[in-house]
């Protein structure tokens, strides 16, 4: 967050005034700071750097749901990274930004038989398998396209990774992957496929970590596991220990990436050393939040300040459809106002004009502000824009990446004449 700072109380990112951004652009404007992407890349980076060798090996895939813009996608790209993806949809993206499909593995429960069809003609690195059945169906798109399709299996580990419970992903009562009791037989079946190359394990645990002792539980048990397979003759070639490093939306303190990352390499390169000297390893990181997160913030301006009996409502241009997190998870943004004012902080509700009462962004904040200021909505760069939607005919906001002193507009405002273009009435 040391890119937005207050310059002559004017809310900066690196070095850029949002309040001229907002005046250039409209609001309601996703800001993203490619410094600040890069940098959260490179954590992950050169860490993985660090413990390259013959024998260890490594790939940060992006976990692309958590900001899919094209721009976003092509500067990670071009720093190295590979990505994770959930639907066809986002391989068509990481194509079309310019990246590599051979770096991208293919996560998700339901997985179509079109979509695996698209992936197998791009080459993609993995599919991350959820259950038997999608084996089968791999197997036979796989054959009928004369295909070997590179599978690992994601397990559920069954380790509480002490977050919010609809971002826990790897408890037993999860939709997601395959018990951990249960790999072993779904990997004898995969390696007895003719058009399947078992390569890999995975997992992922849940998302806004803010400990790695859950990870590292959750790797010592596929460790265990690559073991077990390896005395069955089913040789591993890559460990992907899935997403979920948090971030600082309030007073967070998530553990340091390279930390979490030492001690992770330290674990496998001991275990590699012990039991497999032989042998070389791939680690694989599908990160989201960590990365985007925190390189985006999203511009509102305040509309009307209303007050109903006691409550204070500031009403702002941005609204549940551009920031689902709060209504969604009852997730806290801090909330900054673009221009400092001075005087006494009154206690408001920043709330959207969407007809629910859901519709909220910020509750009981102290802000000094006025009607048509510019307030900042912070951490908004993760699960922003990604989930974004219509509702309420409400065109999606504009995307502006800030890259060394200059402003992109790296995707427009969207108009009503776009959103109903493909309907059509009765004839
Ligand atoms: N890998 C898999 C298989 C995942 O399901 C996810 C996120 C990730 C990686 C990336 O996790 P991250 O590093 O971003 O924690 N919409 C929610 C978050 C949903 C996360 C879904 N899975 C939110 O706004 O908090």
């Amino acid at each position: 967050t040391q890119h937005f700072s207050y310059q002559d109380d004017t809310l900066n990112i690196d070095g850029i005034s949002l309040k001229e951004l907002a005046i250039e652009y409209g609001t309601p404007l996703y800001v993203y700071s490619k410094k600040a992407l890069v940098e959260n890349f490179r954590q992950y980076a050169d860490t993985c750097k660090r413990f390259e060798s013959d024998k260890i090996h490594s790939l940060v895939c992006y976990s692309v749901k958590s900001n899919s813009n094209l721009a976003i996608l092509n500067i990670l790209g071009q720093e190295g990274a590979g990505f994770d993806i959930v639907s066809g949809g986002e391989l068509q993206r990481v194509i079309a930004a310019g990246c590599d499909p051979r770096k991208v593995i293919f996560s998700g429960v339901g997985k179509t038989a079109n979509e695996i069809g698209l992936a197998l003609k791009h080459d993609i690195h993995c599919f991350n398998i959820e259950s038997f059945a999608e084996l089968h169906r791999i197997n036979q798109v796989a054959q009928e396209m004369g295909k070997q399709a590179r599978v690992s299996f994601r397990v559920n580990p069954n380790v509480d990774p002490k977050t919010h419970p609809y971002i826990s992903t790897g408890l037993k009562e999860n939709k997601f992957g395959i018990p951990y009791e249960e790999a072993l037989a779904c990997y004898k079946a995969a390696a007895s496929m003719t058009n399947i190359d078992v390569t890999g394990i995975d997992c992922h645990i849940g998302s806004q970590l803010l400990d790695d002792a859950p990870l590292l539980e959750a790797l010592d048990k596929l460790l265990h596991l690559v073991d077990q397979l390896s005395e069955e003759g089913i040789t591993l070639k890559h460990i992907d220990i899935g997403g979920g490093i948090g971030i600082t939306y309030d007073d967070e303190k998530p553990v340091a990436i390279s930390d979490y990352l030492t001690r992770l390499f330290t674990r496998v390169e001991n275990w590699r050393k012990q039991k497999h000297p032989d042998q070389s390893i791939g680690l694989m990181f599908e990160p989201g939040r960590s990365i985007s997160g925190n390189a985006g913030l999203l511009l509102t301006q305040v509309q009307y300040l209303k007050t109903n009996s006691d409550k204070n409502f500031a009403i702002v241009d941005a609204a549940m459809n551009d920031l689902m997190r709060p209504s969604l998870y009852e997730a806290w943004h801090k909330v900054l106002p673009v221009s400092n004012r001075k005087g006494e902080a009154t206690s408001y509700d920043i709330v959207g004009p969407v007809c629910e009462s859901g519709d909220w962004l910020a509750k009981q904040r102290e802000l000094v502000i006025q009607a048509d200021d510019i307030l900042a909505i912070m951490s908004a760069g993760a699960y922003g824009m990604a989930m974004a939607s219509n509702y309420n005919t409400r065109g999606r906001a504009a995307e502006v990446l800030v890259d060394n002193g200059n402003a992109y507009l790296i995707r427009r405002r969207e108009t009503p004449e776009e959103l109903f273009a493909l309907e059509s009435v009765l004839p």
